[in-house]
C-alpha cells in the first residue's frame, strides 16, 4: 500500500518588516530609505489612500520636502512601534508564546546607509546580531528578508535606483555583510518580499512613482529583471558563505478562480495566475523567463534588456524555497462589469462566496490549502507560508483586555487548511503570521489596521504609551502552538 507519513513538523511563528516595526528612523547610523518618505494625511479618504498606495505615492514636490529634515507631516513609518527599542521585552513576549519561527527583514540602511558604501555601518549590524541573539536565547528560528520595500534613498537619488544594473554591485556588498556577519543566526534566508510587488505596488517594489514615469511598464520590468539577477546572486553568494543554508523566493500570491464555468473566464483565471503570480516564481524557482510572457511583453510594449551571461545566472541562481503571503483570493472574468473589491496591493473582483475583512478583502481559508497544493504541485519545493493575518480595528478595553474573536476565527480557519495541505503532501516548513505585533500597517500606514496577537497602544499620529497587550488570539495562539509541537 502506498503511504506517506505526513510532516507536521512546521514551525508556527510570526512576522514583521523592518520599515513598519523599528521606527528609530535616523539611530544607529541609519541611513534615510524609501519607506521613510511615505506619509499620512488625515484628510484622505480610504479610497484616497489605497490610489497613493497602488498608483502614486506622493508628487516629486512632496518626494523632495520628505527629503528635508524640517518638514513637520506625519511620516508613521519612521516611527513604526519602536521595536527597534523595545525587541527584548516583545522577544520576550513571542517566546512565552512558544514562538518557533520569527520571521522580519533587515533594513539595508542601516547596514549601508547610503547604500554605496565600501564599509558597512557597524552600529546596524550589531543591532541584527543583538536581535537575532535574543531570537535564539529562546530557541526561536530566524527567518530573514534581506529587503522589505525599503532600501537607501541615495540609491534612488544618485544612480536611478532599480534601473540601474550598478545596483546589482551594490546588493552584492550587501548580501556579502548579511552571510558574514549574521549568517551564524539566520536560519533562513530570503532576498526580496513579495518580488511582484513591481507591478502592483511599484515605489515598493522597484522604487517607482507610477504618476510620474512615462514609459512605466518597460521600467518596471527592466528594474524587475535586475532584481531577478540579484536574487540569484543571493543564491550563489549564500552557496559559499552560508552554505547548508537555504535562500529563497517570495510572491504576494493573487489565488484566482473562474468567476463561471465560461471557457473564456476559466482562460481568463490562467492568464491572470501567470502574469500575476507563476512568472515571478517561475523565474525565480525555474531559473528562466516562461514562454507566455514573450506575448504578454509583446502586448504592452516591453523589451526586456538582458546581458550576456544574464540566462546563466539566472538559471544557475535558482531559489531553494518558495514563500508567498497570502491573504484573499479573488476570481477571473472577461465580464468587464463583474463587481470588484479591495485586496493585498491590487483590486479584485468578488467572489459570492466568501466574506470580506473590513478592508474588504475576501476571506478565503480553502483558498490557501488549494494555493498550497498548486505552488508545491509546480515547483516540487519547501513552501514557507510568509505573511497570513487578518487587519482589524481592536478595541482596547478599560481592563486592558482585546477580545479579538474575528481574529482567531480567521488564524483558526487557515490554520486548519495549513494541516489539511500538509495532509495532501505539501512539504511546508513554516507559517509565519503578520504581523505577530500591531505595526504600521503597510497600504493604509495607518495603526488603526491591526493584525497582531499583540496589541500596541499607538494611534495614527504616534500618540500614545506603546505599552503592550496580549490580546485574546495570543494565547490562543500559545495554546495552537503547544498542541502543534506535542
Ligand atoms: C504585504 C506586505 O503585502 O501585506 C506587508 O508584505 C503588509 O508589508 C501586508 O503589511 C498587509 O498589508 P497592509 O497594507 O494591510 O499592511
Amino acid at each position: 500500500m502506498l503511504t506517506k507519513d505526513y510532516d507536521k513538523n512546521y514551525l508556527l511563528g510570526g512576522a514583521i518588516a523592518a520599515s513598519q516595526a523599528e521606527g528609530g528612523y535616523r539611530e544607529g547610523g541609519k541611513g534615510i530609505s524609501t519607506q521613510d518618505l511615505r506619509y499620512l494625511d488625515p484628510s484622505w479618504t480610504p479610497k484616497q489612500i489605497e490610489n497613493k498606495h497602488q498608483n502614486n505615492p506622493f508628487s516629486r514636490e512632496e518626494y523632495r520636502r520628505a527629503l528635508k529634515d524640517n518638514d513637520t507631516k506625519n511620516y508613521p513609518l519612521r516611527r513604526g512601534v519602536d521595536f527597534y527599542h523595545n525587541y527584548k521585552n516583545d522577544i520576550k513576549m513571542f517566546a512565552d508564546m512558544g514562538l518557533q519561527i520569527f520571521r522580519t527583514s533587515i533594513s539595508w540602511s542601516r547596514i549601508f546607509p547610503n547604500g554605496d558604501e565600501k564599509i558597512p555601518n557597524e552600529s546596524g549590524i550589531q543591532y541584527y546580531r543583538n536581535m537575532f541573539k535574543e531570537c535564539k536565547k529562546y530557541g526561536i528560528k530566524v527567518f530573514a528578508t534581506m529587503i522589505h520595500y525599503d532600501i537607501p534613498i541615495n540609491l534612488v537619488e544618485k544612480y536611478g535606483g532599480w534601473e540601474n544594473r550598478i545596483i546589482i554591485k551594490f546588493f552584492e556588498r550587501y548580501v556579502t555583510v548579511l552571510y558574514k556577519r549574521l549568517g551564524d543566526l539566520v536560519d533562513y534566508w530570503l532576498p526580496f518580499n513579495e518580488i511582484n510587488a513591481a507591478k502592483f505596488s511599484p515605489w515598493d517594489g522597484v522604487c517607482l512613482i507610477p504618476g510620474t514615469e512615462k514609459n512605466l511598464n518597460q521600467k518596471i520590468f527592466q528594474c524587475l529583471h535586475h532584481q531577478f539577477l540579484c536574487s540569484a546572486r543571493a543564491v550563489q553568494l549564500g552557496r559559499k558563505l552560508v552554505p547548508g543554508k537555504l535562500v529563497g523566493g517570495m510572491i504576494a500570491r493573487f489565488t484566482t478562480y473562474p468567476a463561471t464555468s465560461k471557457p473564456e473566464d476559466n482562460l481568463q483565471a490562467i492568464q491572470d495566475d501567470q502574469y500575476s503570480n507563476w512568472f515571478y516564481l517561475d523565474v525565480l524557482a525555474r531559473g528562466y523567463y516562461p514562454e507566455y510572457m514573450y506575448r504578454y511583453f509583446d502586448e504592452i510594449n516591453v523589451q526586456v534588456h538582458f546581458e550576456p551571461g544574464d540566462k546563466e545566472l539566472l538559471k544557475d541562481g535558482t531559489v531553494g524555497f518558495v514563500s508567498f503571503s497570502y491573504y484573499f483570493s479573488q476570481v477571473s472574468t472577461n465580464d468587464s462589469g463583474w463587481e470588484k473589491t479591495a485586496g493585498n496591493l491590487i483590486m479584485t473582483k468578488k467572489n459570492p462566496y466568501l466574506k470580506e475583512s473590513e478592508w474588504g478583502w475576501q476571506i478565503d481559508p480553502v483558498g490557501l490549502r488549494f494555493t498550497l497544493n498548486q505552488i508545491y504541485d509546480r515547483y516540487h519545493l519547501p513552501v514557507i507560508v510568509a505573511e497570513n493575518g487578518i487587519g482589524a480595528h481592536d478595541e482596547l478595553t478599560s481592563d486592558g483586555c482585546i477580545h479579538d474573536d474575528y481574529r482567531i476565527a480567521y488564524l483558526k480557519a487557515h490554520l486548519d487548511q495549513l494541516d489539511k495541505a500538509v495532509k495532501d503532501g505539501v512539504d511546508l516548513i513554516a507559517y509565519t503570521m503578520w504581523g505577530i505585533i500591531d505595526i504600521v500597517s503597510c497600504g493604509p500606514l495607518t495603526m488603526d489596521k491591526r493584525y497582531g496577537v499583540i496589541y500596541v497602544d499607538l494611534d495614527n499620529g504616534g500618540n500614545g504609551t506603546g505599552k503592550r497587550y496580549k490580546k485574546d488570539s495570543y494565547y490562543w495562539y500559545k495554546d495552537r502552538i503547544k498542541q502543534h509541537i506535542r
